[in-house]
């Protein structure tokens, strides 16, 4: 049976993994407002695999017999400056996220709760790659600068991103 230090803490990265959701969908949609039409489409696809990182961990509480709580989500930003801004976001982000993960695993540790831990394992490989990405597209960015060539090979090559569900 799980404690309800980790059902606290595991319901609590719930509601930031879709909190997540929320913040990508809002980057999406002033992607959309503002003619990206690839990083809106690449931003939706990280929308709807945040939810699916939220109903990993809310399959998970169930199958151990826990309790979900599934609380208010907070307000997210509407309008990012440049696509750079948005990344940078997304990075400052995720590195956040990854803490989160770091001291649930720890938490889970110090229990000796074996199962946690090898849930989580999935988040920690994960955490890698997001920030890995984000990081990826803000070098390009900033390497694409003003030009508007360049920005516009940029949004065409992540229109080709698509979504797989993981749950
Ligand atoms: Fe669910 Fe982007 O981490």
């Amino acid at each position: 049976m799980l404690s309800k230090k980790l059902e606290e803490a595991l319901n609590a990265q719930i509601n930031a993994e879709l909190w997540s959701a929320y913040l990508y969908l809002s980057m999406s949609a002033d992607c959309a407002a503002k003619g990206y039409i690839g990083m809106e489409n690449w931003f939706h696809v990280q929308f709807q695999e945040e939810q699916d990182h939220a109903m990993k961990i809310f399959n998970y509480l169930i199958s151990r017999g826990a309790r979900v709580d599934l609380r208010p989500i907070d307000k997210v930003g509407k309008s990012w400056a440049t696509p750079l801004a948005a990344f940078e976001d997304t990075l400052e982000h995720e590195q956040v996220v990854t803490k989160m993960i770091n001291d649930l695993y720890a938490l889970a540790d110090k229990e000796k709760e074996y199962a946690t831990q090898s849930m989580l394992n999935w988040f920690i490989d994960e955490q890698v790659e997001e920030e890995e990405t984000a990081q990826k597209y803000i070098d390009a960015l900033k390497m694409i600068g003003n030009n508007g060539f360049g920005l516009y090979q940029f949004d065409k090559e992540l229109a080709k991103r698509t979504y797989t569900p993981l749950v």
